[in-house]
């Protein structure tokens, strides 16, 4: 790690990705001289804690990067398209977690265990995008298999927590639990439907072609990041009432065959990934078990027997954490190391 330290922005600082985002700085020890915690006006004035400290939460303004080096943004994609130029005109290097610059071709979008060299493009616009949660967890799983053999197509399906959605969707799972459990009348807000006991096939808007936008998030986003536009990728998005950590039913046919054993040996060895498989201990990557720590979890790994090359898999990861937050906090690594 560079010797330099660095002023660091974080926007959104009071959402559940900006709070995982101040914690992975302080766990992961990042080089910091001075933070700055921004959100909206409704919340200057409180305090968070940063190493120890109290520090205020600004409302962010045109002035707030003024000698900033690094700002990780998480704090919506109108924010970010209104705030990252004005931050990256001042110097500041942008890191951020909305979709808004995701696939504008001058902005880099970084998985560090895949493409960690896509970073140097930051240079262009001041920004790098952190890629959908979902994107992220698939890519670090399935890299290693395309290098191998080639994927030509993925079919995947996720099961996704509602704490992918804000704050907000975590109070609404927990108050409509708790009055359903009670025997009470339950509200929803954040959702078009009960999430609690439930599962909603709508994540994001809808588009013209009948698929969401984070369903066409994974496939435009899996191919920018793989740098492969051939590969054929469909998605079914989810969301379960799970609080942390998103689940992937993935599977993929390749141009050369490849074993299971095979994957398995292949992900044993690549970087974030943890094989948890071994069906007679009844052992396979459960959210509960992905929440609070970085690796992405890859289990029920078995060979597609409806087509000759197949693959099914099973993959969970922190959407917090390596989905936002970790990702978005190992992007300032590489930057610090070695751009800044
Ligand atoms: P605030 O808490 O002041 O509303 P989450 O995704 O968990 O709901 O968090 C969203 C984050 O984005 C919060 O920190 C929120 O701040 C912040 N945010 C939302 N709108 C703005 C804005 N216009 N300017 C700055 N921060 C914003």
């Amino acid at each position: 790690m560079s010797k330099r330290k660095f002023n660091v922005a974080v926007v959104g600082a009071t959402g559940a990705v900006g709070n995982q985002m101040i914690e992975c700085l302080e766990e992961r020890n990042f080089p910091v001289k001075t933070i700055k915690f921004l959100a909206s006006s409704r919340s200057a004035g409180r305090t968070l804690r940063f190493r120890g400290d109290s520090v205020s939460v600004e409302e962010m303004t045109g002035k707030s990067f003024k000698g900033m080096d690094i700002a990780l943004f998480s704090a919506g994609g109108g924010t970010s398209l209104e705030f990252s130029p004005i931050a990256a005109k001042a110097g500041c290097v942008v890191i951020d977690n909305s979709s808004a610059w995701r696939m504008d071709p001058d902005v880099p979008l970084v998985v560090p265990e895949v493409n960690p060299h896509a970073v140097a493009g930051y240079k262009k616009k001041g920004i790098i995008a952190n890629p959908n949660c979902s994107t992220i967890q698939m890519v670090v799983a399935l890299n290693p298999i395309h290098r191998k053999c080639g994927i030509k197509r993925i079919v995947v399906s996720t099961y996704q927590a509602v704490s992918g959605t804000g704050k907000k969707a975590i109070h609404e799972l927990y108050d409509q639990t708790r009055a359903m459990i009670n025997f009470l009348d339950y509200k929803k807000n954040v959702y078009p439907h009960r999430i609690a006991f439930n599962c909603l096939p709508h994540i994001d808007v809808f588009l013209d072609n009948g698929y969401t936008k984070e369903e066409m998030k994974m496939v435009n986003e899996t191919r920018k990041i793989m740098e492969d536009n051939s590969i054929g990728i469909t998605a079914t998005t989810v969301r379960v009432p799970v609080f942390f950590s998103h689940s992937e039913s993935i599977n993929i046919e390749t141009e050369k065959y490849i074993s299971a054993d095979r994957v398995r040996a292949l992900l044993k060895k690549a970087p974030g990934v943890k094989v948890v498989d071994d069906v007679g201990k009844k052992l396979y990557p459960l959210p509960i078990d992905a929440a609070g720590q970085d690796l992405t979890l890859v289990g029920r790994i078995r060979q597609d027997e409806s087509i000759p090359n197949g693959i099914n898999m099973w993959v969970v990861a922190d959407n917090i954490r390596k989905g936002a937050a970790t990702n978005a906090v190992q992007i300032a690594e590489i930057l610090a190391e070695k751009y800044l």
